[in-house]
């Protein structure tokens, strides 16, 4: 069982090579090769968007990543590139957790809207959501390729 009282919720600030390859790592067995960011994107989105961790305490393991950015045409909403709970982590409560965590730190940032696109098929993810006050906004088809049909889910902040 895990010791819920430690765990941390923190944004990156600073980061080392060791920390992107911890990410880039957890992106591949949690996402998947196609859909994973690398040593060349992690750096960038810390340093022009926000990477934000959830650790089992202050120095300990990385449970979930988000990673998100903000709308250049309206710089009230933010986007959720993604969000995920490393595998051994899951039906814990830990994603609630991180979710609620990572909107608060959006409402701090005075963020209006945060927005997402999610896999319609994704029971999990899409039942975590609506859970937190996410609604379908529109549903985008072949938004990542051919066929590749996703909802827009939206949260007012
Ligand atoms: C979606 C995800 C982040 C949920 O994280 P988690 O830590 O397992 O979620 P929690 O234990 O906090 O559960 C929160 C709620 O999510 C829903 N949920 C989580 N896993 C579920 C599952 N396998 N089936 C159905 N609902 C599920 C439930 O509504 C649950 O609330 P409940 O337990 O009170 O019913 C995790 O499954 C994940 O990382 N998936 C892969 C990446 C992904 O799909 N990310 C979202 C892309 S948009």
């Amino acid at each position: 069982m895990i010791d819920t009282k430690n765990i941390v919720i923190e944004e990156i600030k600073d980061f080392d090579h060791k920390l992107v390859e911890v990410i880039k790592n957890l992106e591949k067995k949690n996402l998947g090769r196609e859909v994973s960011i690398n040593e060349w994107v992690i750096p960038v989105i810390i340093r022009y968007g926000k990477i934000i961790l959830i650790k089992k305490n202050k120095n300990g393991e990385i449970m979930g990543v988000c990673e998100m950015v903000k709308k250049w045409s309206d710089r009230d909403t933010a986007f959720i590139h993604s969000f995920y709970i490393n595998k051994e982590y899951r039906r814990l409560g830990i994603g609630k957790k991180f979710l609620i965590g990572i909107i608060n730190i959006l409402k701090r940032d005075k963020l209006k809207y945060v927005e997402l696109t999610i896999d319609p098929g994704n029971r999990a993810a899409c039942s975590l959501y609506k859970r937190l006050g996410f609604t379908v906004k529109e549903v985008r088809n072949n938004e990542y390729g051919k066929d590749v049909n996703r909802y827009l889910m939206i949260l007012k902040l």
